[in-house]
């Protein structure tokens, strides 16, 4: 057996937490030679539906769960955090961008930032989930100067997922052949899920890019599947985003012979795109690092959806400048 790690989450009353908890407890994100700390954050109203939390969490018997903490302090939370899962913020409802939850949920980014800054061991892996992801890990990272800025992430790979498994229904094959899927950009209506580089049991699809399938049913539908869920559900995805959240982890602690998309710092990107937002690539993870693949032609279509893109999460980032500080 391992030394624990310290896996600290924020939101932990709410519902994606709700599904990914139990998950990463029972060694789905980590593995099931490796204990766990668990240090669960929420804001001090939601401490008794945590404790619930907490008691349901003992009452699983998991054998790597070596200790839980419930708190709504930062420093407590994040004390010698190994990795950090920041779920917390509001959900949109009906009618609303992502974006339009900046101005509420962008606050809270700042102090964790800080806190993660300030508690959590310098070697910390980062993954922002609340909304809007790109920009709000953007935020935390800023305010955490002395964390190596590749350890901020935000959470991309909802979309990759659905990106993969609507070309497994389109192709009729099972998801593990499917490789080389690529979601560029902001996790908004704006994003690029692109199958240029997509390969279906080893073969290239590239043709399919040109298809009205692509362009009129499966770039929309993955833009905008967030909203399509809360039309039909009332409520935002949860256990699809906890799914995501716990794949992204795993595979940056343990690697993936897939490519994966990575929400990530932008700083000296080879495709072009500006620097210090946080935009999804097309990543390679092994070792607990991951690297940008960087290796890719990019058609005139992609590079104009691209620029649509990189402008939202400039935007973004500039209606925010003084959470940056
Ligand atoms: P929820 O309302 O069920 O839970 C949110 C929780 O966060 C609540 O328990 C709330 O008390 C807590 N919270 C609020 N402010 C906090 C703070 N400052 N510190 C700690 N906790 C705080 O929402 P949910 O369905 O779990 O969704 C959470 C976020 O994840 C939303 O912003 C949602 O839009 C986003 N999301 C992102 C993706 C993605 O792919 N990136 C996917 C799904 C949902
Ligand atoms: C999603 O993609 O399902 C989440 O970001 C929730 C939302 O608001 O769409």
């Amino acid at each position: 057996m391992n030394k624990p790690v310290n896996v600290s989450i924020t939101g932990a009353a709410g519902n994606i937490a709700y599904s990914a908890i139990f998950r990463i407890a029972s060694g789905q994100m980590l593995g099931n030679d490796q204990p766990i700390n668990l240090k669960l954050i929420d804001i001090e109203p939601a401490m008794n539906a945590l404790k619930g939390v907490k008691f349901e969490l003992e009452d699983c018997a998991f054998p790597l769960l070596n200790s839980i903490t419930v708190t709504h302090d930062l420093g407590e939370g994040f004390g010698d955090c190994d990795y950090a899962l920041l779920i917390g913020a509001k959900p949109r409802s009906k009618g609303m961008e992502r974006k339009d939850l900046l101005k509420d949920n962008g606050k809270i980014f700042q102090p964790q930032g800080k806190a993660l800054n300030n508690n959590a061991k310098s070697s910390v892996k980062v993954l922002v989930v609340g909304n809007p992801a790109n920009t709000n890990a953007l935020i935390a990272m800023h305010n955490a100067p002395n964390i190596d800025p590749h350890q901020f992430t935000s959470m991309m790979r909802l979309d990759h997922d659905r990106s993969k498994a609507q070309v497994a229904l389109k192709y009729k094959v099972q998801i593990n052949d499917v490789k080389k899927i690529i979601v560029w950009g902001n996790h908004s209506n704006t994003q690029v899920p692109d199958l240029s580089k997509t390969e279906v049991k080893g073969e290239e699809i590239k043709e399919v890019m040109n298809t009205d399938w692509y362009v009129n049913e499966f770039m929309p539908r993955i833009q905008k599947r967030g909203a399509e869920i809360i039309e039909a559900r009332g409520l935002s995805s949860a256990a699809s985003a906890a799914n995501a959240a716990v794949s992204h982890m795993r595979d940056w602690a343990a690697g993936s012979s897939d490519w994966l998309s990575i929400g990530q710092i932008s700083n000296n990107n080879t495709f072009g795109i500006t620097n210090n937002i946080m935009f999804s690539f097309p990543s390679r993870c092994s070792g607990g690092v991951f690297e940008i693949v960087n290796e890719l032609e990019m058609s005139d279509s992609i590079e104009s959806l691209i620029k649509k893109t990189e402008s939202e999460l400039v935007q973004e980032r500039d209606s925010v400048l003084e959470l940056l500080k």
